[in-house]
C-alpha cells in the first residue's frame, strides 16, 4: 500500500452517517440539512478569506432591522445561507439576523413528515471584518411536525431546548465546523488542501477551570450589583481558584465563545441595569451556544434563567446570558437570586 499521506478519519459526512447508526432511535433526516450547513460554510469561509482581496469590506450602506450597519460580508453570508436552503424540500422555512420577517418554504406534495426550521446568525462578529478577526456562522435547528403545511410564526419561536441540532463555523486562523446533535459537541477541521471538514475534536467537554472571563467591560457601569460583584470576584476576588483567570474579549461571540469552550472560561454580555436588556439575541445566537455548552457540561443562564427554557416572543428577541462551566453559572445565579431578595 503506498503511503498516501493520510489515515483514515472522519469528515463531518462519515461522522454525521456514523452518528445515525449509533443512536437508531435519532430520526436523523435533518443530517442533510447539517451538511448543507456545511457546505455553504466552506463557500462563506472562501469570501472571508478573499475579503482583503474582493471589494467586499466594508459597509454596505445599509442598515438591517436592528438598526445595526450591515457589512458587505454579512449581505453575502446570508444569501448564500438562503440560497442553501430554499430548495431543500426538509427545509420549511427559515429566520436570519439579517431580516425582519421569516421566510416559509412551500411543501413539495411528495414531502411527508417532519420538516426542519433554521434560524442563523449568517455571519458573527462583522463589525471587527476590516481589522481581519475571526468571524463565524451560527445556526439552530427546530423539528415542525406534520410535515410543516402550514408553518407560522409560533414554529420559529420555539425554546432552545426543542432545538434538534445547533453550531457554528469560526473562519479563524483555520476554519472549524462545531455542532451537535443531542449527542455531545464535536469539532471539524477544513482541511484545505482536500476541502473536508475533518473530526478534530470529539466529544468537546468545558474545562472546569475558569481560565478567561470574557465581556465587555466597558459597560462594567450599566450592569447591575450582582452582575459586578460576580465579575469582580472572578477579576480580582481572593478565590484562589480564579488566581490565573485573566481577561479575553474579542466582540466576536463565535471566536469568544470557542475559546472559552475549549479553555474553560465565563462569557458574558449581561443586560444593561436601566434597560433590563441584553444585546444578544436569544434564536440566532444565545440559544444555539446554549444548547453547545449544555452539551460540553457547562450551563447559559441569564442569571435567573436557563436559556435554553426561555420561549421566545419575538424574532428578534435579545436577552442577557452568561456561558460557562457548572460552578461559576451557579455562583452567578445564586448572587443575582442573593440580590432579588433583597
Ligand atoms: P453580529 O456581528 O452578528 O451583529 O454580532 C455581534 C455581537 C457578538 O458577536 C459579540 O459578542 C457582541 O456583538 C459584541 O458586542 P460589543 O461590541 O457591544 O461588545
Ligand atoms: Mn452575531
Ligand atoms: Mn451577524
Amino acid at each position: 500500500m503506498p503511503d498516501l499521506g493520510w489515515n483514515d478519519f472522519d469528515t463531518l459526512e462519515s461522522y454525521i452517517a456514523n452518528e445515525q447508526r449509533k443512536y437508531p432511535e435519532s430520526r436523523g433526516i435533518f443530517a442533510d440539512v447539517v451538511r448543507r450547513i456545511g457546505i455553504a460554510s466552506k463557500v462563506v469561509a472562501v469570501k472571508v478569506q478573499k475579503a482583503g482581496l474582493l471589494d467586499v469590506l466594508g459597509s454596505h450602506g445599509a442598515h438591517n432591522v436592528q438598526g445595526e450597519e450591515q457589512q458587505k460580508l454579512d449581505v453575502i453570508a446570508n444569501e448564500i445561507m438562503k440560497a442553501t436552503f430554499e430548495w431543500m424540500p426538509l427545509v420549511a422555512g427559515i429566520a436570519t439576523e439579517e431580516e425582519e420577517d421569516y421566510t416559509v418554504y412551500p411543501p413539495k406534495p411528495e414531502n411527508e413528515g417532519d420538516r426542519y426550521i433554521i434560524l442563523f446568525d449568517p455571519l458573527d462578529g462583522s463589525s471587527n471584518i476590516d481589522a481581519n478577526v475571526s468571524v463565524g456562522t451560527i445556526f439552530s435547528i427546530h423539528r415542525v411536525e406534520g410535515g410543516g403545511y402550514r408553518t407560522k410564526l409560533s414554529d420559529f419561536l420555539q425554546p432552545g431546548k426543542s432545538q434538534v441540532a445547533a453550531g457554528y463555523v469560526i473562519y479563524g486562523s483555520s476554519t472549524m465546523f462545531v455542532f451537535s446533535t443531542g449527542f455531545g459537541v464535536h469539532g471539524f477541521t477544513l482541511d484545505p488542501e482536500i476541502g473536508e471538514y475533518v473530526l478534530s475534536h470529539e466529544n468537546i467537554r468545558v474545562p472546569d477551570q475558569c481560565t478567561c472571563f470574557s465581556a465587555n467591560e466597558a459597560n462594567y457601569k450599566k450592569w447591575d450589583e450582582p452582575t459586578q460583584r460576580f465579575a469582580d470576584h472572578l477579576r480580582y476576588g481572593d478565590d484562589e481558584i480564579y488566581e490565573i483567570t485573566t481577561s479575553r474579549y474579542i466582540g466576536s461571540l463565535v471566536a469568544d465563545f470557542h475559546r472559552n469552550l475549549l479553555h474553560g472560561g465565563v462569557f458574558m454580555y449581561p443586560a444593561d441595569a436601566q434597560t433590563g436588556k441584553g444585546k444578544l439575541r436569544l434564536l440566532y445566537e444565545c440559544a444555539p451556544m446554549a444548547m453547545l455548552m449544555e452539551q460540553a457540561g457547562g450551563m447559559a443562564t441569564t442569571g435567573r434563567e436557563r436559556i435554553m427554557d426561555i420561549v421566545p416572543t419575538e424574532l428578534h428577541q435579545r436577552v442577557p446570558v452568561a456561558f460557562g462551566a457548572v460552578r461559576e453559572m451557579e455562583m452567578y445565579e445564586g448572587m443575582v437570586a442573593e440580590a432579588d431578595e433583597q
